[in-house]
């Protein structure tokens, strides 16, 4: 086997290696028929299989109900902040966002371009911190949807509960948190994700919609946006992202292999306890997040001094640690540990962060 460094990046991020071999296998002949899933045309047999069996597996992953689409699409998940309302948003209507983030503020500014929004809850007073509850939003009275974003990324902001909203459809950026611990789909009107955290290569968005959702775009709204004209077309109206959409398909069966999306829960939950575990028991390293809304994916942190920053990278890397250094909105650090980040790799974080501290702290 190879030596694969452990990437930390946020996206596009690690994938599983077997993953990865599988498609190194098959990429010049596919099952024997002599051609590369690239070079296949969409329409074909071996082609369907491949995009229904991907999404028939995630189907089981997440126990998606029968009354939901799910759609393989393209432009990621920032061109859904526009299909959303384009999709959703009467002309007359209201949707309410929650603001916990960078990402969750560029849905807002993009849904402002197609109607009324109202900001029901910020955590803008909290630093970004921490989550306003529930209790303290400002919801609309009638609402076309709710949007929030279940992890943010960047600021390392993760809800650990579910809004309860009766009627209004729940739409939700999931991005960065789809399959790494257990959901209940039939909460949500809508989930999307761009694919490039726990999916599979970018380009590609998967989006899961409850059926009475889809066609009520608007006139205006563009034929390749039109969540019902995907779903007529199972996710073929044009020529999808073939090679993204077979890949992400290798990871859910991974992903099965692995014991589902529990068993991912499971080790997700070790990872995340072992790495905020080290940043709390030093006084060198700090993670200012409420506990409750840290994320279990993308551990922001700061060392005691930032001039100790370049050389903590510069070790990391040294040592196969990649992609540690946060976005540049927030400075710092930040650890990715999706799905195919192992228990290994944060062990070896682990390690190296006490070493630093002990040289240099
Ligand atoms: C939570 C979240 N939403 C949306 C996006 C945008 O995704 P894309 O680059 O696929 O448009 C990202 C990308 O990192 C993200 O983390």
């Amino acid at each position: 086997m190879s030596k694969r460094a452990f990437n930390f990046c946020a996206g596009p991020a690690a994938l599983p290696e077997a993953v990865l071999q599988r498609a190194q296998a098959e990429l010049l002949d596919w099952h024997g028929k002599g051609l590369s899933v690239m070079e296949m045309s969409h329409r074909s047999d071996e082609y369907t299989a491949i995009a229904e069996k991907a999404e028939q597996d995630l189907r089981d992953l997440l126990a998606i109900p029968s009354n939901y689409k799910v759609l393989f699409l393209q432009g990621g998940a920032s061109q859904q902040f526009a299909e959303i309302p384009l999709n959703l948003l009467p002309e007359d209507g209201v949707a309410d966002y929650i603001d916990t983030g960078i990402w969750s503020r560029k849905a807002i500014e993009e849904a402002r371009r197609f109607g009324n929004v109202n900001v029901a809850a910020s955590a803008k007073s909290l630093d970004y911190f921490a989550i306003p509850g529930q209790n303290d939003w400002q919801l609309s009275e009638r609402a076309a949807y709710l949007h929030y974003a279940s992890n943010e990324t960047i600021g390392g902001l993760q809800f650990d509960w579910v809004p309860e909203l009766g009627d209004t459809p729940l739409v939700v950026d999931m991005s960065s948190d789809i399959l790494s611990r257990t959901i209940d789909v039939s909460k949500f009107g809508l989930i999307y994700a761009g694919a490039q955290k726990n999916i599979g290569p970018s380009g590609l968005v998967v989006v899961i919609v409850r059926e009475d959702l889809l066609g009520h775009a608007r006139s205006a709204c563009p034929t390749m946006l039109d969540y019902k004209i995907a779903a007529d077309n199972g996710s073929m109206y044009n020529t999808p992202a073939t090679f993204s959409w077979y890949l992400s398909g290798l990871v859910f069966e991974w992903l099965k292999e692995q014991g589902g999306v529990e068993a991912m829960e499971q080790r997700n939950r070790a990872k995340k306890d072992m790495l905020y575990g080290a940043i709390d028991a030093s006084d060198f390293y700090t993670n200012p997040i409420a506990v409750n809304a840290r994320s279990w994916m993308n551990v922001p942190f700061r060392l005691a001094d930032e001039r100790l920053d370049k050389a903590f990278l510069a070790g990391a890397d040294a040592r196969g640690l990649l992609n540690l250094k946060g976005h540049r909105s927030v400075g710092g650090m930040r650890a990715s540990i999706y799905n195919a980040v192992g228990l290994d790799a944060v062990e070896a974080l682990v390690a190296y962060m006490a070493e630093f501290e002990k040289e240099r702290g």
